[in-house]
């Protein structure tokens, strides 16, 4: 979602700002902007691309060692040149960009209105930025106190930073819910939404807590404080990031790039965490609290999008290895509906980004209950990982492609070793399942490597496929969610009618659908279910229906009935996910590049869900 980028120091800030909001097109945008101060405040903006605002900026003299800019994903108004971030004050001074919501932005529009104020956007930001004005101009405040202020007025979400033309000297910058990272150069700072914009200058950084705010000069000083106006002691952390790890490195998309990592990340999310030899799990996360963990009456997780998926997948296993009571919540429902929790339970959120607004609402709720939260996160620092009592990183590295893919599997290593952990302690599985699992796990990253190997099937059946306008994908027991997650794939980045369903489903209402026209994707993996799969393959292929299916190598009873199959290693029912997907993975990459669609950032699309 909205990206942010800040300079102030020594150098030219206009070539750093673009080229910090050309690494924050990831997160999906459709208007970006900039202010820089110079003379005077010159600011430019622009709907679309950052390329088609570079294309405007070159028109204008942007030279300056201080400004900010902003990719904006639209909520208040439409994405167009007015709208777009930064948005000033009345009387022109100050600049300011905003990711987040304003709630009660309406009431205090109206005052301001009264007062006398107009209003050039339909945005809840620029009524931020009027009400700073306001507070500086008829109290006297210095710009700091006038910000402060005005934030404790208004509800809702920000992660704002602010310029002030008559003040060159200074950047103040300020966040409640919605993330911003403090780059510490030799004498020049950086602001910004996620690290990816500060990495090529520096590794120091300060996350910035709820309620602070941050003035950084341009004499090298900088200071944080409390909204109480309290001086707070920043903790400077050094980042684990490589340039190269944000760069396509030769593949032609961030998602293939993701996809084919796989390997690579799925051993790093086991790297020192097991060993089948001498049949040990061991997750950091857990050792705080382990009585309380091992000892849960329930677990509940709470996720958004393809974490979800992940957590339902974690269900099958935590039930089925550790015989623990186990409750997959949509993040954005459970924060709504007085959940029943008490400290008993384990709260666990899977989030990518570790941002998801949902996904924290739902964490904070937990916390005032009483419950145990376990943050299972990619983001380093994100703000899931700071507010939960313990976690796991999954260690996927920088995910930019928005469709989800290594951070699945990896989700999916930490989620198995966690069931497998848990069963061990509790007993409730035997020694030999539980090395046989940790044999078959390490054996993961080199079948995935052969699922990979054979990409150019995988193109060929997406051939066929392109020109379809929807699509079923079936699944069984623990492969169901592995079909939820092919059809999000596919909608999301090819834009084509996409559902999945539990296979025996089909049935009560998606068999009304199927003819010579509907594609159906069938995970038929499981030996547990093979016989009830390859019925429902003959109720599809009964009524005409195109059958795609995974299958493990060496079945030759599904082949027959099938259109087209598609062969993955033996692996044990249990971990099949962590291979299944990665076919529908490619699948839905290659479909979409057929059609001509823009993969890494698909439309309306936002990597980090930061707004509820
Ligand atoms: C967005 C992204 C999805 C992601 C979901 C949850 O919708 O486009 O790829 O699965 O948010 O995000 P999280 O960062 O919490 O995993």
């Amino acid at each position: 979602m909205c990206g942010i980028v800040a300079y102030i120091g020594e150098k030219q800030a206009y070539p750093i700002l673009l080229e910090g909001l050309k690494r924050l097109e990831y997160r999906g945008y459709d208007s970006a902007g900039i202010s820089v101060i110079n003379s005077s405040l010159q600011t430019v903006k622009k709907k679309g691309k950052v390329s088609e605002l570079e294309s405007v900026a070159i028109l204008s003299d942007l030279h300056g060692n201080i400004g900010i800019g902003h990719t904006r994903w639209a909520t208040h108004g439409k994405p167009d040149d007015l709208n777009a971030h930064p948005h000033l004050s009345g009387d022109g001074s100050l600049s300011l960009v905003h990711n987040g919501i304003i709630e009660n932005y309406a009431t205090i529009k109206q005052a301001l209105i009264d007062r006398g104020h107009t209003f050039k956007s339909e945005t809840d930001t620029e009524v931020l930025i009027h009400l700073i004005e306001e507070y500086k101009k008829t109290d006297a405040l210095s710009l700091e106190h006038a910000l402060t202020k005005a934030l404790t007025k208004v509800v809702g979400a920000y992660a704002i930073v602010v310029i002030d033309k008559n003040n060159p000297n200074e950047l103040i910058a300020a966040r409640k819910s919605s993330p911003l990272v403090l780059g510490i150069g030799d004498n020049e700072f950086f602001i910004a939404s996620d690290a990816s914009p500060i990495i090529q200058y520096t590794k120091k950084v300060v996350y910035l807590n709820d309620e602070e705010i941050v003035i950084a000069k341009n004499d090298g000083t900088f200071t944080i404080k409390n909204i109480h106006n309290e001086i707070q002691e920043p903790d400077i952390k050094e980042l684990d990031l490589k340039i190269d790890q944000l760069e396509k490195g030769g593949y032609d998309h961030f998602m293939l790039k993701e996809i084919f990592e796989q390997p690579t990340t799925i051993a790093e999310s086991m790297r020192g965490r097991l060993n089948a030899n001498e049949g040990w799990v061991s997750l950091g996360g857990f050792d705080q609290f382990q009585n309380r963990i091992h000892h849960a009456k329930r677990i509940i997780f709470v996720a958004c999008g393809t974490s979800w998926h992940s957590a339902l997948i974690a269900e099958y296993l935590i039930e089925d290895l550790a015989r623990i009571p186990v409750e997959v919540e949509y993040a954005s429902e459970f924060r709504y509906r007085n959940p029943i929790l008490s400290e008993d339970d384990l709260v666990i959120a899977i989030s990518q980004s570790g941002e998801t607004a949902d996904t924290l609402a739902a964490l904070e709720i937990a916390k005032e209950r009483g419950a145990l939260l376990y943050g299972i996160v990619n983001v380093v620092g994100s703000s899931i990982a700071r507010i939960t009592d313990c976690g796991s990183y999954i260690h996927a590295g920088p995910e930019i492609g928005v469709a989800s893919t290594k951070a699945f599997t990896s989700q999916l290593v930490v989620l198995i070793l966690m069931a497998l952990k848990l069963g061990n302690k509790r007993g409730t599985i035997s020694d030999a399942k539980f090395r046989e699992l940790l044999y078959g796990l390490e054996s993961v990253p080199a079948k995935v490597q052969e699922i990979l190997a054979q990409s150019d099937k995988i193109k060929y059946i997406a051939q066929e496929i392109k020109d379809r306008q929807n699509a079923l994908y079936l699944g069984r027991g623990i492969n169901f969610p592995v079909a939820l997650e092919g059809a999000l794939k596919l909608k999301e980045i090819s834009y084509i009618h996409a559902e999945g369903y539990p296979a025996a489903e089909m049935k009560h209402g998606p068999i009304a659908l199927i003819d010579e026209n509907m594609p159906v994707f069938v995970i038929a993996t499981n030996a547990s279910a093979h016989e009830k799969i390859a019925s429902n393959i003959q109720e599809v292929k009964a009524r005409k229906g195109l059958v795609i299916a995974i299958v493990s190598e060496g079945d030759t009873t599904i082949s027959k009935i099938a259109d087209y199959t598609f062969e993955i290693p033996y692996i044990e029912e249990q971990l099949t996910p962590l291979l299944s997907v990665i076919p529908l993975q490619l699948l839905s990459y290659y479909i979409s590049v057929m059609r001509g669609c823009n993969v890494d950032q698909p439309r309306n699309l936002a990597k980090s869900v930061t707004v509820e």
